[in-house]
Formats: structure tokens, sequence, C-alpha cells
């Protein structure tokens, strides 16, 4: 009896340290592929959990980690770069056999990526894009193309007030500061609205992809402009929390201040069909199969394309009734 407690004991305490491997800064956690000793394994470094479209990103990865044999050891860096490069040096140590990571912030990130490069560890950007200039420093980038998505909004606009003669006061929230989608969600939206001088963006200032944050910044925008018209949010997170503070100041989402949104998850669809959100631009968070080829791939030593791009579309008031049951996120 004793003789089978120790035994128990020693497995328990082997289990543990096992489970602690798989532990990294920033909330880690390891997901067995289910591929045996061989399997690929991955170290995957997210940026956080601070919007709906990433709750359904990170699903998408481990769920096709699993499916795909790929041992995935994740961590959630609470939207700070310095855990993504803690994350990233602990999987250099590790020696994972391939390093993807869904880059925080665009700048920064060339000490990090020259390590993996010397570590021999190939490395996938997903999601968002980084600026370095070396572009050998990592194998390929999935992801959108968030230039289209804020011309796409831009376009939507220009449309709607197409027979408009007055100046259309338009608020921006935008993503996290310094974040590609916040960077190119702005400027794709801009070039296209600067065609004509009657669109004005009289307020423009980062919400960081947050719920929380939208509703805090719609009530300052709110208090120093009475004439909105239009809020440009750059995540459905971001609208819905506006929404509610549009609603606290007496208004009516849709309707006095027309909004747009980027993603088009769940609840984000939900307000679109309900008629407080006007139109909707796709970003497809469905990432995780086309990462797991691509990994496959790369730690086979086969070439992939540089750039792979997300198909994604657009939704009206009526697009999102129809799309809303069958909806994945
Ligand atoms: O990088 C993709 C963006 O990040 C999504 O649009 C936003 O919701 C998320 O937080």
């Amino acid at each position: 009896m004793l003789k089978r407690i120790s035994m128990l004991v020693v497995a328990g305490l082997a289990a543990a340290t096992l489970a602690g491997c798989g532990s990294e800064s920033g909330g880690g956690s390891e997901a067995g592929g289910g591929g045996g000793d061989d399997a690929i394994v991955m170290g995957f470094s997210q940026v956080g959990a601070e919007s709906g479209w990433r709750t359904a990103n990170t699903k998408s990865v481990q769920d096709s980690a699993k499916e795909a044999g790929i041992t995935l050891k994740f961590s959630d860096a609470q939207q700070k770069q310095e855990n993504q490069i803690k994350a990233i040096r602990s999987y250099i140590q590790q020696k994972v056999d391939v390093i993807a990571f869904s880059p925080v912030v665009e700048s920064g990130w060339d000490t990090v990526l020259k390590e993996a490069q010397g570590a021999n560890i190939p490395v996938i950007l997903t999601d968002r894009a980084v600026d370095s200039a070396d572009t050998s420093l990592y194998k390929t980038f999935l992801g959108s193309d968030f230039v289209e998505e804020g011309k796409k909004a831009g376009q939507w606009l220009v449309e709607e007030y197409k027979d408009a003669s007055d100046t259309v006061n338009i608020v921006e929230l935008q993503g996290t500061t310094g974040s590609a989608p916040a960077n190119d969600r702005k400027s794709g939206f801009a070039e296209v609205i600067g065609a004509d001088p009657k669109f004005k963006i009289i307020a423009s200032q980062t919400g960081d992809f947050t719920r929380a944050k939208g509703k805090e910044v719609m009530e300052a925008f709110l208090k120093a402009h009475p004439d909105i018209d239009v809020l440009y949010a750059h995540n459905d997170d971001m609208g819905l929390g506006a929404i509610e503070a549009i609603e606290g100041a007496g208004k009516v989402p849709g309707k006095d201040i027309k909004i747009i949104t980027v993603d088009a998850v769940k609840d984000g669809m939900q307000a679109l069909a309900d008629g407080k959100i006007n139109y909707i631009v796709e970003c497809s968070p469905l990432l995780g199969p086309q990462l797991m080829d691509l990994a496959k791939k790369v730690v086979a030593g086969e070439s992939v394309p540089a750039r792979v791009v997300t198909e994604e579309t657009t939704f009206t008031q009526e697009q999102a009734k129809e799309a809303l049951p069958s909806r994945q996120y």
C-alpha cells in the first residue's frame, strides 16, 4: 500500500514538472497535439484577450493545433510587448520547432527576431505585421489586409453620404496605439474619405480595442462634440462600448449617430442586425488551420508564400440578419 502511495506521489510530481515546462510569462499553457514524441512543437505568443475577435482567434489556433497534431505552447501577453519578447526568448531556450506570434505593436522586434534566426527557429507572423526592414527575419505573414479594411469602411461612408452637401462630422476610435490594424485601418479610411472635403474627422483617439475603453472615450467625445454624425470604430468591441455611451447620452445609435466597425464577431453582428450599427467590415479570426499548414511546411523546409492574405467580406444590416444564425464566432 505504502509502495503504491509513493508511486502515485512520484507520478504526480512528474506530471506537475511537465506541466510547469509549458508555462510562459503572461499565463502560458501547453496543449498536447496528440502527435507523439516527434510532433512539431510550436511556441505561440498571443496579444491578449482584449476582444471577442481575439478570443475566437485563440480558440482557432488551439483547436487547429490539436487537429494538426502539433504541440502548442501558448502564452498570453496581456497586450504588452515586453511579455511577448519574454515568451519568444523562452521558446528559443526551449528549442521549439517553430515560433508564431501576433505582434501587439509593429515596431521593436528586430533584436528578438535575430535571436530566433540565430537559433535556426523559423518565425511565422500571424494576424499582425512587424515593420522590420529585414523580411528574412520571418518566413511568412498570414493575416488580413488592414488598409483594405479601412478603405472598405470609407467607401461605405462615401456612398451613404453621396447626396449630402453639409459637413459630415466623424469621430474615430482607434485600436491599440502602434499596432498594425490601428495604423492601417486609420490610413485606409483617411485615404478614401480624404477625396471629399465634406468628411471631417473631428476627434480620433485610441480605445485600445476594448469595450470598456471604447465606452469611456466615446463618453468624452460626446461631451466635447454635440454634433457627431458618424463613429468609425476600428473593432466591434469598441463600437459596442460606444453604443452604451451613445444610449447613455440619450441618442439613438445607428440613427442619430451612424456607426461603422470592423471584425464581424457575433455581438457586433447582432448589434448590426438590431440596427445599432450600420455597417461592418469583416476581419476573420479563423487563422488556425492555415497557420498549422504553413508551420508544417516551414518546419519541413518547404517554401511558403511571403504573404498570405485572409479572404474577407462586408456586412450591411440585412446581410447580418441572414448571416447571424450560422456565424461561428
Ligand atoms: O489584429 C486584429 C484586431 O485585434 C481585431 O480587429 C481586434 O478586435 C483585435 O483585438
